[in-house]
């Protein structure tokens, strides 16, 4: 597939973009200010979060060293066009890595220089944590501590890392706000999740390291995960094959779009945490180090039917629906709070998922040439 080079160059709204934030708690590094260049090195850069994010990075004239092992959980060949992509852009330098090899992670940081470190490799997908539990713990656990040991040594000016809105697990208060508990995971993906946070808080108590753990709620958008039920859907459907409904269709998601999601993690750079007593009751800010967790979810949950509606609109075809039970592990509503997120960058998710789905459809339909 040929790289649409051009799109790294496609200007982003900068609407907000280096403005400040008066909270006591928030601080901007003066190396921070809207325009700089700076040095990311990003994990899981041919992944789907990770490519849209260097993709944003890269047109804001940022440079973003990648590390990826393009592992075989889904398509590999999508793992390499999007690198191609970004390979379009010559800020972008792509290391396949495993992060659980500690040298080699070492002297690519050494290289890197980076100002900014963005965890998001992973062992990824809920269900598929049920058959192969090893490689969350092999990932998620032992790769994160790799990354944690070279930070200890010299601390980023922010490191940030994804965590999951499958934190919240049972929790059945609506919608999640970052300061209730998330002690019930239902599945081993959340609690490796989980305990990404608190080794990295650990870390950042001890070794200075100002660190934000997002906590992703159900993205969706072009470039997007064939593992994840929007590429499924459209993708069996097109092909008039059943599509399986879990919960019946009636599990709700808050459904966030992958250019509001980059576009909140590009904000929440500049807000870099700080030591202290968190501003109020809702700021998930560590009495204990400089570490914050942001939900990055529209607010806007989304009934599963409702959802499989949208890509029938947009296809022009119905979908055959095979309604299924929930499965083990599964949640069944996930609703963010965004009101720290906007508390701290005047932003809020908004794509309806309408636009968000169509979107998606047109971007398969050219990928795939269907
Ligand atoms: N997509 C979502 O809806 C969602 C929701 C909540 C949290 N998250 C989190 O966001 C992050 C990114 O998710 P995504 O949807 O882009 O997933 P993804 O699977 O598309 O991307 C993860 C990338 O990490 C790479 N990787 C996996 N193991 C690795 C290893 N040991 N060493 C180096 N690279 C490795 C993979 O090859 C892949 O390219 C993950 O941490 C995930 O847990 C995603």
């Amino acid at each position: 597939m040929e790289a649409p080079v051009a799109q790294l160059d496609r200007a982003l709204p900068s609407e907000g973009r280096g403005q400040r934030f008066e909270s006591s708690r928030v601080r901007h590094f003066p190396e921070f200010p809207a325009n700089a260049r700076m040095r990311f090195l990003i994990t899981g850069t041919a992944g789907f979060i990770g490519f849209n994010l260097a993709r944003r990075l890269l047109a804001d004239g940022h440079e973003v060293q990648g590390v990826d092992a393009l592992t075989p959980y889904y398509d590999v060949e999508l793992k390499k066009n999007r690198h191609a992509v970004l390979a379009g852009s010559n800020r972008f330098t792509a290391h396949i890595a495993n992060i659980e090899d500690a040298k080699k992670l070492e002297s690519i940081h050494a290289g890197a220089a980076p100002d900014v470190i963005v965890h998001l490799a992973a062992q990824a997908g809920v269900r598929y944590s049920l058959e192969n539990p090893e490689a969350y713990v092999r990932t998620n656990i032992d790769g994160t501590f790799n990354l944690l040991e070279i930070m200890r040594r010299k601390p980023p000016k922010h490191f940030m890392l994804a965590s999951t809105s499958s934190v919240y697990g049972a929790n059945k208060e609506m919608p999640f706000v970052e300061t209730e508990r998330t002690d019930h995971a239902l599945t081993l993906y959340a609690a490796t999740k989980k305990a990404g946070e608190l080794m990295v808080h650990s870390y950042a108590h001890l070794f200075e390291i100002p660190t934000t753990a997002f906590r992703f709620f159900t993205v969706y958008g072009p470039w997007g995960r064939p593992d994840m039920a929007l590429f499924k859907f459209v993708d069996a459907t097109l092909k008039g094959r059943p599509i399986d409904v879990y919960g019946e269709g009636r599990m709700s998601r808050d459904f966030t779009f992958i250019d509001d999601l980059v576009e909140a993690i590009a904000r929440l750079v500049p807000v870099v945490p700080e030591r202290g007593a968190p501003s109020d009751e809702k700021d998930s800010l560590s009495p204990a180090a400089p570490f914050r967790v942001v939900n990055i979810g529209g607010g806007a949950p989304v009934e599963l039917t409702k959802f499989i509606d949208a890509i029938e609109v947009k296809l022009g075809r119905k979908a055959i629906r095979n309604l299924m039970p929930m499965q083990p592990g599964d949640v069944r509503d996930t609703f963010a709070s965004a009101d720290l997120l906007e508390k701290l960058t005047g932003y809020r998710p908004a794509t309806r998922v309408e636009e968000g789905v169509a979107r998606f459809v047109d971007w398969y339909r050219e990928y795939f040439k269907v």
